[in-house]
């Protein structure tokens, strides 16, 4: 199978291509990357020989049919990922995210590819930390960030480019990952990098906030049963049924890396914050018979954490930058300046 993945020197995109050149050596890979701030061809350093790199935008329409018409398949990642930047200006989500995934979609409708779309669970919005229900397949589309509201439109492109155009497309919405290579601007690597440089966690509101958490591996192995087995035009979501507050994820954090579980501050609140996300993978688990083997959180959030403190080098580069834009954000002074 000649594979192209979008994405792929991202957090979750290179996961998965060292997935798959370690589990499925019969597929070609290749790469298209515009190494944003957020992209970075040294995620790929280990499987360089297996795969093809391409530097290039998802919005390059002619680069993009080129490609798409010696491929397969396409498993899209690449996006605008971080719901605080799409806070600060949301054009860049428009454009990736919205154009990106037309011009993928367009493409693949020409030349009659598999298409696999990478989706989140925050286009459902949020639910109460109380409340028994979980999202489905079927729960309303809600979104409530720039981020959430361009994946939402990219799902919405998928499902109409199915219906109108019989492109053979599937949609996988999970909920949050986390695991090596994850950018420092998210909640657990920022915390982790923190507290390797002697600043304390940073925890928006009150901490209550509620995330179904997903180690990247997991993620990927559904990603992977969707694109063999899953049925065209369906909706699958990936969840491992591990919901958690922010304080209680700190608090582990801090635990696990010797610190005092309160060592933490509470600083202002993201605009629009959504409370809790929670992913019902029945679907998932009882058609496709996917099931998590990263599960518990408490030995894989350890694991996470020594990847951090032994590859210092991958991330140090960008942490200086990310704490800038944070502290842009809230008018304060950059951590660990
Ligand atoms: P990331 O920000 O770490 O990586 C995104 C990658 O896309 C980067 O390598 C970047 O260079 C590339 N990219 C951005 N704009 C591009 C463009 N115009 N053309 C080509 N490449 C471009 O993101 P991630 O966390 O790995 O997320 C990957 C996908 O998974 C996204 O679609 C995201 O919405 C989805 N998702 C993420 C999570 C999560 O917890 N991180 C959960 C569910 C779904
Ligand atoms: P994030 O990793 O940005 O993912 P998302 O907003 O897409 O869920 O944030 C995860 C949770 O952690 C979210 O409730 C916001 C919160 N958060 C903090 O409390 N402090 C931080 O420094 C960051 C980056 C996030």
């Amino acid at each position: 199978m000649r594979l192209l993945v979008t994405g792929g020197a991202g957090f979750i995109g290179a996961n998965f291509v060292h997935q798959t050149v370690r589990e499925r050596p019969d597929v070609e890979v290749t790469v298209l990357d515009a190494l944003t701030y957020a992209g970075d061809r040294s995620c790929l350093a280990p499987v360089e020989e297996a795969v093809a790199f391409v530097h290039g935008d998802v919005t390059d329409a002619a680069l993009v049919e080129g490609l798409v018409a010696r491929s397969d398949a396409v498993v899209h990642f690449a996006a605008e990922s971080h719901v605080d930047a799409s806070l600060v200006d949301p054009w860049p989500f428009v454009r990736t995210n919205v154009v990106g995934t037309t011009t993928l979609l367009q493409a693949v409708r020409e030349h009659g590819v598999r298409y696999h779309h990478v989706s989140t669970d925050e286009v459902y919005g949020d639910l109460a930390l109380e409340d028994p229900r979980r999202f489905t397949e079927t729960t309303p589309y809600d979104p409530s960030s720039p981020y959430s509201a361009t994946k939402a439109s990219s799902d919405l492109l998928v499902r109409a480019w199915v219906r109108s155009f019989g492109v053979r497309a599937t949609i996988s919405n999970c909920s949050n990952n986390y695991g090596p290579y994850q950018h420092v601007e998210k909640f657990i690597p920022r915390q982790i990098t923190n507290v390797i440089d002697g600043v304390r966690p940073q925890v928006y509101g009150r901490g209550a906030n509620v995330r179904d958490w997903i180690h990247v591996e997991d993620h990927n192995s559904a990603v992977w049963a969707i694109l063999e087995r899953g049925r065209v035009g369906e909706t699958y979501l990936v969840g491992a049924d591990g919901e958690r507050s922010n304080r209680e994820v700190v608090a582990l954090v801090l635990e696990l890396m010797g610190q005092p579980p309160g060592a933490f501050d509470l600083v202002p609140d993201r605009p629009g914050h959504d409370l809790r996300y929670a992913i019902d993978a029945t679907k998932l688990r009882t058609e496709l018979g996917w099931r998590p083997r990263r599960a518990d959180f408490r030995d894989a959030l350890a694991a996470t954490i020594a990847w951090y403190r032994a590859n210092e080098a991958w991330w140090r580069p960008a942490k200086a930058a990310a704490e800038r834009r944070f502290a842009a954000r809230d008018g304060s002074e950059p951590v660990g300046a």
